[in-house]
């Protein structure tokens, strides 16, 4: 049987929890090990399974890899291969992160067509063609992506702000000829995590976290020694909402410690308007609710620093449960309403047409058998198994795996009953 999660819920969730080093920094960062030869110490790195599939694809590459307790140490100095083995490849969409860092090391990169979660099309022709751009020549052979040359700079405007494919071009300009500006990227705050990673590596990388980015083209130069870096990941904002609209839900009260607001700040807006009480000091969110939520009127999906894709399946199982209607305008991903048909299944009310999602609340959900087709669905799903009455089984948890650290262990740790099975 595959693992599962077993629920009983209706369990006002109480205590505190400190949020882990993000999944979206640590993906990009452990690619950019590639980058230079050297010894790179990650802390904070959460022990979730699309970073072990990164770390298999490094270890592919010729890379050594060991964990020190939260940290893992990637020693990058015996990289010899460019190419990326399918079955690798198919794990997980960040695989996609080692074109640009194969590039920026060995001037070629083979890749296949990334995995992972399925909400949407998610194409990857703004990586290619911005890779054209920058100079690369760059072959598609079916799902066989092959690519070499060195970048030659110059200035490139993205026709979204894709975070990834910011993300890849900033690598891939690294030790190019020429100095690199990229226009309209994201501005996601793992990107400016990214660009002090990139920085500590000794490239020269500015603008992140703003819509511009300057790459110094390093022409291979400082590259000869190879260098030892310690970094310290962002915090997982996603993380920490998820957890924190667990605790609404269930009307209860919990400290969060590690995460800054200015990075959530948005997600909290909406708590707000949905009558929950938030208070913020330092590094630390603390929210609670007295009374069931109500609604927050319509919430629609962005790049950052707008409501994140990421925490929307999970604002629809709060929905789902507070007072009023709620519409959810999903803008940046095409299917990521996956999790509606279970949340139905467990009483839910929820009307979808294209990206857009009505939700009447009700008073409570009932505990059903239902099962995660992605991450952050899943992740979802038990939320909804937390605030429905009776007992719920989530099952396929390994999605849910992907991207947090033990969340069964977080959510007993808050006082919620939970057990994983299988
Ligand atoms: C990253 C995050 C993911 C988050 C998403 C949006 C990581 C490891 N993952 O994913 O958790 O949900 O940002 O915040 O950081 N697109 C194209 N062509 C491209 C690239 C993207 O059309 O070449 C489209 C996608 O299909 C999607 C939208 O742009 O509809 C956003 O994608 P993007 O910002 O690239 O997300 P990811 O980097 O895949």
């Amino acid at each position: 049987m595959l693992e599962c999660y077993e629920i009983e819920g209706g369990i006002p969730l109480r205590g505190e929890y400190r949020v882990r080093g993000a999944k979206n920094s640590a993906l990009p960062i452990l690619a950019a090990t590639v980058c230079r030869s050297g010894i790179y110490e990650i802390y904070d790195c959460p022990r979730i399974e699309d970073v072990f599939a990164m770390e298999e694809i490094l270890k592919a590459l010729g890379a050594k890899t060991k964990w020190e307790r939260d940290c893992i140490v990637v020693d990058s100095r015996g990289i010899s291969e460019s190419a990326v083995p399918r079955e690798l490849m198919s794990e997980m969409r960040s695989s996609v992160f080692l074109m640009g860092s194969l590039l920026a090391r060995c001037d070629e990169a083979t890749i296949f067509r990334p995995g992972g979660c399925n909400i949407g099309k998610r194409p990857i022709d703004i990586h290619i063609s911005g890779l054209e751009q920058l100079g690369f020549e760059v072959y598609l052979e079916e799902e066989k992506i092959s690519c070499k040359g060195r970048s030659h700079g110059g200035k490139i405007t993205l026709p979204y702000p894709s975070v990834g494919a910011t993300e890849n071009l900033m690598m891939a300009a690294l030790c190019g000829s020429g100095d690199t500006i990229i226009e309209n990227c994201a501005v996601e705050p793992e990107i400016e995590d990214l660009q002090g990673f990139l920085r500590t590596c000794g490239f020269q990388v500015y603008g992140g976290g703003t819509n511009t980015i300057f790459v110094k083209g390093a022409k291979g130069s400082v590259l000869t020694t190879p260098r030892q870096v310690m970094y310290f990941l962002l915090e997982d904002r996603i993380e920490a909402a998820t957890y924190m609209m667990a605790v609404l839900g269930t009307r209860g009260r919990g400290v969060f410690r590690n995460i800054r607001a200015e990075f959530i700040s948005d997600v909290l807006n909406v708590f707000e308007r949905m009558n929950a009480n938030v208070r913020t000091y330092e590094s630390n969110i603390e929210v609670w609710a007295t009374d069931r939520l109500k609604s927050p009127g319509i919430v629609v999906t962005q790049p950052y620093p707008g409501f994140p894709t990421d925490c929307q399946p999970q604002l629809m199982t709060l929905a789902s449960v507070s007072r009023g209607l709620t519409t959810i305008r999903e803008e940046v991903f095409e299917s990521r309403f996956t999790h509606k048909n279970d949340l139905l299944n467990m009483g839910a009310d929820i009307e979808t047409c294209g990206k857009n999602a009505i939700i009447k609340g009700v008073p409570k959900l009932q505990g059903r058998e239902v099962t995660a087709l992605d991450l952050r669905g899943g992740a979802a799903l038990v939320l909804a198994g937390l605030f429905a009455e009776g007992k719920t089984t989530v099952k396929d948890t390994f999605h849910i795996r992907r991207g947090y650290e033990d969340f069964e262990k977080g959510i007993k740790s808050l006082g919620g009953i939970i057990e994983k099975k299988g």
